[in-house]
Formats: C-alpha cells, structure tokens, sequence
C-alpha cells in the first residue's frame, strides 16, 4: 500500500524518473513527451547508433526534429545502451518490435529479451508498463512470471500494466498527448499506478479492467482496419470491372453522416502495424479452438493487392506494345504510407521486386527516401530520382505506389507515358492514366 501511495505521488509530484526501453518510431516521441511536461527521462536501446545520434541532439526519424531532441536533453534526456541504470528508473515503459517470424507467428523475443535484460536491475517501488503490440495474454503469461521471479510481488511492491502504443507516424491532427490512451492493469492497485504513469502526459488515459483487455484493445482497432481495408480492395476490383471508380464510390459514400467509416484502397498493406498485427490473434486464438476467419479472410485478398497492381502495369505497356520486360519504370514513393519515410513492410518494394523479376528496369523517386535504406529482405542499389519533365518522360510507366504531398502531381500527370496509380490520386480520367 505505501508502496503504491509513494510511487503516485513521485508520478504526480514528476519526480519519477521515467526509463524509456526501446527508442524507435514509439519510444522516442514518448521520451519527448515525458521530457515535455518535466519529467527526467533515462532513454534505454541496444542499437548504440542510435544513442551516439541522440547524445549529439540529433534525431533519426524524419518527423521528430532535432530540436525536439536538444530540448529533452536540456530537461535531464539521457539515451544509454547500459541497463544497470535500470535501478534509478520509477518507471519502466517497453517499446519494443513485436514483428512475426518466417512461419507468420507471433515473434516475442524482442519483448522477452529485454524484459531479462530489465530483471538483475528491477527494484522494489517501480512499474513497468508494456507498449509493444501483442496478443492478450502476454503481460500475464511472459511478464509477470518474469518480474515475480525475482522475489518482488505485483500489486504489492512492484507494478504491471499493458497500455497500447497508438502512434501515428505523420498525422499532423494528433499528438502523443492529444491521443487517448488505453490503460490496463494486472492488479487494480496496478491501475492506479498505470493511470498516474499516463495521467501527467496524456489528456485522456482510459481505463480498462484488466492487461489482456487492453492488449486486445490494441488488436480489435488494427484488424478493424485490415478488415475494413479488405473489403475496399475487393470493392475496388469489382468497381473497376464494371468500370467505375472506386475513389469516387467512397467519396460518395463518406457524405453520409453516420454509420459509414472510408477506407481506402491501396496496392498492398504496408507498415509495423496493419499486415502483422492481426495474426497475433490468430495465433493466440488457435489455442481456444478459434479460427479467425475475417482476419484470414482480409490477409488474402490484402497480400493478393501487388500482383493486381503488376497486371495492371502489364496491361498499360501491352496496350503501347510493350512488355513490362525490358521497359524503364519509375515507381513513386517507396515508403509504406504517404509522407513518412518509415519503409516497413512497404508494399512498394514488394512492386519494385517483381518488376524487377519480370525483367523491367526499376528507379524510384521519394523525397523522404533519398538513398535506398538496408533491408533485411530487400535490396536495391538505388538512389531518388529527381522529378523533373525529361526525367519523368524518359520512363515506360510511372507507378504512384505512394501519394507524398511532395509530388506535383500536374507535372507528373504531363510529362508521362503512362501513369498507374495505386491511390486514386488522380480524380479526373484520363487515357494515359490507369487505376490500380
Ligand atoms: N510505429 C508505429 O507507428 C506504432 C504504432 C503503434 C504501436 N506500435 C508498436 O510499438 C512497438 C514498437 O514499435 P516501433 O515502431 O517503435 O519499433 P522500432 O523498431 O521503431 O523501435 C524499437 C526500438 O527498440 C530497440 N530494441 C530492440 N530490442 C531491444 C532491447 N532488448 N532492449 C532495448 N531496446 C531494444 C530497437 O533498437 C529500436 O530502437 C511494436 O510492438 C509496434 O507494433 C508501433
């Protein structure tokens, strides 16, 4: 009990020292936000690269500024691959990747593996929170066992609490703080604890009754929009065969005020979020003899998106007799969502290696990705083209895969031969421009 009353009142007096496990596209803007409002914040990765670009007030993510970095410094910011400063932390949030393994299986040893890394340091009077996207389950199956394992009890002396990640890399209408945050607890004395962890940062904390209500929580709003983006895509493959524009349709559709969310189509699904997220449930939900048919369901007409795409660049050059084997295409934007240069699991490096396998020759152009970036799976030796009227016109076909706000779209739309576009960018119809 006193241990609980003290560790509040530190969260809410901001003397809690707040540790951030994993920097990335979750923790750092978290870090800042804590660093905000006044808190000291102990930054902890294992990529050293990272912490030597954040000891020099610099930022590694397109979106986050510089300055946003020097100023949490100037608040106290310290970034350390050292865990044994684990100790000094009240606080203890985990954002770190919950990818899939090559079988398409919940792959949890980034979570477990720091988690270890945390445990020779825990102390009576801290809360640990997991953020990282996960089936329900986890925080009471892999991290409570874990924590209680070195002597502390959770709900007494130490504190557990899930609380979902809704970041939204290049949303300009929502902030860390303005996006209300979802809270569970293992214990209600965890809660508690929880609720003043995010109560200082956040405008609006939610809670919810226990931490596998909030890892579900998580799940339910990303498989509604791989669902939901499903249906569109199947939409727009009937939309176009009797040829209508899909982007219309849901233009049309959106007017109405209620009961009707757009979604839209694209050429695959892209990011750390959409395309994983879903079969954490399907995995879990295989346990209870559940088959998660809509997810399923959703995963195959959504990883069905790029050969739809490459047929239709095959039709455009066939239709100027030509193959896709040996022309010149220029793919627009490589990140996996407009104007962000975050490349995971983007759908248009998928699009850029099976032109590249049928035989085209393959450049790119995206402003936010000047040289192309390592990739575990992929690799091209490409740098962005620039987009100018000869450049542009040199090319057999322009593939829009991205719509970044940089392009000009008017230039582009003149100088092509031929235009696929994947995002219905281009409202008016036109012979040189085919929907994708
Ligand atoms: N990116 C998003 O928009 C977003 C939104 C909502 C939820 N999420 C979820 O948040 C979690 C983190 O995602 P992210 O996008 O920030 O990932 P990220 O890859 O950008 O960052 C993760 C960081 O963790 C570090 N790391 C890995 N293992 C570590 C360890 N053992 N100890 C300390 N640090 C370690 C990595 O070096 C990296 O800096 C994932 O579960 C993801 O699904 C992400």
């Amino acid at each position: 009990m006193q241990m609980k009353s003290t560790l509040i009142q530190k969260l809410d007096d901001k003397q809690a020292i707040i540790g951030i496990v994993g920097l990335g596209y979750v923790g750092l803007p978290l870090t800042i936000r804590y660093c905000e409002v006044g808190y000291k914040v102990i930054g902890f990765d294992i990529d050293p690269t990272k912490i030597s670009v954040l000891e020099q007030g610099k930022s590694y993510i397109e979106h986050i500024p510089g300055s946003a970095i020097q100023a949490a410094v100037a608040q106290g910011f310290e970034a350390t691959t050292d865990f044994s400063r684990v100790s000094e932390a009240d606080a203890l949030i985990i954002c770190v990747p919950t990818p899939l393994n090559q079988y398409r299986e919940p792959d949890l040893s980034f979570v477990t593996n720091t988690t270890d890394a945390l445990l020779p340091y825990l102390r009576p009077g801290q809360v640990v929170s997991l953020e990282s996207t996960t089936y329900p389950g986890t925080t009471d199956e892999e991290l409570l066992p874990r924590v209680e394992s070195t002597g502390l009890k959770v709900g007494e002396n130490a504190f557990l609490v899930y609380s979902p990640e809704r970041e939204d890399p290049g949303n300009a209408n929502f902030s860390t703080r303005t996006i209300p945050k979802v809270c569970g607890g293992f214990t209600p004395a965890c809660l508690e604890v929880g609720m003043a962890l995010y109560g200082q940062v956040i405008d609006r904390v939610v809670p919810v009754s226990s931490t596998r209500a909030a890892e579900l929580t998580k799940l339910l709003e990303n498989i509604h929009r791989a669902v939901n983006i499903g249906l569109v895509n199947e939409m727009k493959i009937v939309a176009d065969k009797m040829g209508i524009d899909i982007h219309e349709v849901i233009r049309a559709a959106a007017t109405k005020p209620f009961g009707f969310v757009p979604y839209y189509p694209g050429p695959g699904l892209g990011g750390h979020c959409i395309p994983i997220d879903p079969f954490y449930l399907t995995w879990k939900a295989r346990e209870y003899g559940v088959h998660t048919r809509f997810i399923e369901l959703a995963g195959e007409v959504n990883s069905a998106m790029p050969d739809y795409v490459i047929a239709k660049v095959g039709a455009g050059l066939n239709a100027l007799k030509k193959s896709i084997n040996g022309s010149r295409v220029l793919a627009l934007g490589i990140s996996y969502k407009k104007n962000v240069d975050d490349m995971r699991e983007s759908p248009s490096v998928m699009l850029m290696e099976k032109l590249r396998d049928l035989g085209a020759d393959v450049s790119y152009s995206d402003p936010h990705v000047p040289v192309f970036p390592k990739m575990r799976r992929h690799k091209f030796d490409l740098s962005s083209v620039p987009l100018d009227y000869e450049t542009i016109a040199s090319y057999d076909c322009v593939l829009l895969a991205t719509d970044h706000d940089k392009f000009d779209y008017e230039l582009i739309k003149k100088a092509a031969k031929l235009i696929v576009d994947t995002r219905g960018r281009y409202l008016q119809p036109s012979p040189h421009i085919i929907k994708a």
